[in-house]
């Protein structure tokens, strides 16, 4: 049977419609996870879930602990991770608002503890295949459960993953839309790759709250993206109803 573990990003540091049954810290080999993990029940199914940036959001991107929050999920036997993400807009479709699910990746992050396989004498080297960064499975269902709950989603695109926590500059985005990236965020890696490492099956859905820097007339404002993400996050949480069971 799988298992479903949902990461809440910005904006999703609890899931209103979820039956809460516990909370559950554990201990991983990387030190602590964002939190404890959430047990409860979404439209009937048991998942598990963690608020990647802490519950009081206090963690900012360049500081999550992604190896032990990936560590902790498949510990209690997640399976199957949906890693709900805000973004901000690059290219023409990805107007503020939008929902998709990403089906690439481009890595501009540094600096930030990015596999589990240090090498040394007890470990092989090993290099995952990563060409697909995510799930298939569970870029389906995602994409099914927005079709079921009548939420439109845009059915791909590039995440492009920055250091932050400072928002780009305009020669930045014009550089990561010229790499080919349709949105960036903060922690789309190593958080995907961690999950492909580990053998989860992992998979964003994103919400475009800002158009990136250059892309609109206005500075970007915590104000603006907050009024975005406060609608959209509840787009968010009926798709992610709709889509389990997985
Ligand atoms: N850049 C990087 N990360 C983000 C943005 C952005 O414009 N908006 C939300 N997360």
């Amino acid at each position: 049977m799988s298992s479903v573990g949902i990461l809440g990003g910005s904006g999703l540091t609890r899931l209103k419609n979820l039956e809460i049954r516990h909370r559950r810290i554990i201990r991983t080999p990387f030190g602590e996870a964002s939190g404890p993990l959430t047990f409860g029940v979404l439209n009937g199914q048991e998942i598990v879930f963690l608020a990647r940036h802490g519950y009081g959001h206090t963690i900012p991107p360049h500081r999550v602990n992604y190896r032990a929050n990936i560590w902790a999920l498949h510990h209690v036997g997640v399976s199957h991770l949906i890693a709900v993400t805000a973004v901000g807009g690059i290219t023409a479709a990805m107007q503020s608002g939008v929902l998709l699910v990403p089906d690439q990746l481009i890595d501009y992050t540094h600096a930030r503890p990015s596999t589990f396989f240090e090498g040394g004498e007890a470990q092989q080297v090993i290099h995952i295949d990563f060409s697909e960064p995510y799930c298939a499975n569970v870029r389906q269902r995602l994409l099914q459960g927005a079709e079921k709950a009548g939420i439109s989603v845009h059915p791909g695109g590039t995440y492009a993953a920055t250091q932050g926590p400072r928002l780009e500059t305009a020669a930045e985005i014009r550089r990561i839309e010229r790499d080919g990236g349709d949105v960036v965020g903060m922690t789309g890696c190593p958080e995907a790759v961690l999950a492909r490492e580990i053998g989860l099956c992992y998979a964003p859905l994103s919400l475009v709250v800002n158009p990136a820097a250059g892309k609109a007339a206005e500075p970007i404002t915590m104000e603006g993206i907050d009024a975005v993400m406060h609608e959209g996050m509840e787009r968010v949480r009926a798709v992610l109803a709709a889509a389990v069971p997985l």
